[in-house]
């Protein structure tokens, strides 16, 4: 696990959109698996820029999204697909077809999660996973207790992850109750993981995901066990961690090449 640490949160969304551009460069049809929430909104913002500005193609890139309220339909304004509309994809030349959120309105749930994943597996899978960090150390709706060989499949928020996002919502009873997810068994299945995360609240579920036991508490945690994972903090989110200083080294010094 590589742990890189910003100085804020603007460095943190360029040093994602570097490893975007990198792979794009690299593999003009990669897969993306993208995440939701305040967090990754720098880095969409950072990418449609560079789209704009320095002709970042996404004309063969197919995506993935981590997650969607169950109820709310895409044009909802608050469904993540409307969410991933108004940050990323129209500011990009996506193809829609290439677009996939899970849908918040089927009804056989569990019929939809194996097409979901399905889908994954025909796109020749997930190049880069980008994942946010819950208060409740979550990855994508994975809360605490989910199997770490979970897959997509629908899940009960906590009460926790519905008062963090009653913010976005009237009052916090307009939030979902459940959600649909990737598991983490499916996000350990990307060839790498990008953790992002940002601002004071988040150093503890930073602290616990990384240098804590894995356990599946703490559904970030599993990421220890992947072989190729990028964590980028700022200095807030990474305040918690014993080991700060060595990662700064270790980024300091790291071999070309
Ligand atoms: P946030 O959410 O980016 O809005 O903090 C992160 C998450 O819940 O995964």
């Amino acid at each position: 696990m590589e742990v890189i640490i910003t100085p804020d949160s603007d460095a943190m969304s360029e040093k994602a959109a570097d490893l975007v551009t990198e792979l794009l460069n690299r593999k003009p049809n990669a897969v993306l698996g993208l995440a939701t929430g305040s967090t990754p909104i720098g880095l969409y913002r950072q990418l449609a820029k560079r789209h704009r500005e320095m002709q970042l193609d996404f004309s063969q890139v197919t995506t993935f999204n981590l997650d969607e309220y169950v109820g709310l339909p895409h044009d909802h304004s608050q469904s993540y697909f409307h969410f991933m509309q108004e940050n990323l994809f129209q500011h990009i030349n996506i193809p829609p077809r290439a677009i996939h959120v899970p849908s918040g309105t089927a009804t056989n749930h569990k019929a939809y999660c194996q097409w979901y994943e399905d889908e994954i597996k025909k796109s020749g899978g997930i190049d880069l996973q980008v994942l946010g960090i819950g208060g409740d150390c979550h990855i994508a709706f994975n809360e605490p207790g989910s199997s770490l060989g979970s897959r997509t499949r629908l899940k009960t928020l906590m009460p926790q992850t519905i008062r963090d996002n009653a913010r976005f919502f009237e009052n916090e009873t307009e939030v979902p109750r459940y959600a649909i997810t990737m598991g983490v068994g499916t996000i350990l299945e990307s060839r790498h993981c990008v953790m992002l995360a940002n601002g004071e609240n988040k150093a503890e579920p930073v602290a616990k995901a990384i240098e804590g036991p894995v356990t599946s508490k703490v559904t970030a945690s599993a990421l220890q066990l992947h072989p190729n994972v990028t964590v980028i903090l700022d200095e807030a989110a990474a305040s918690k961690l014993e080991l700060a200083d060595y990662y700064r080294w270790v980024y300091e010094n790291k071999p070309s090449g």
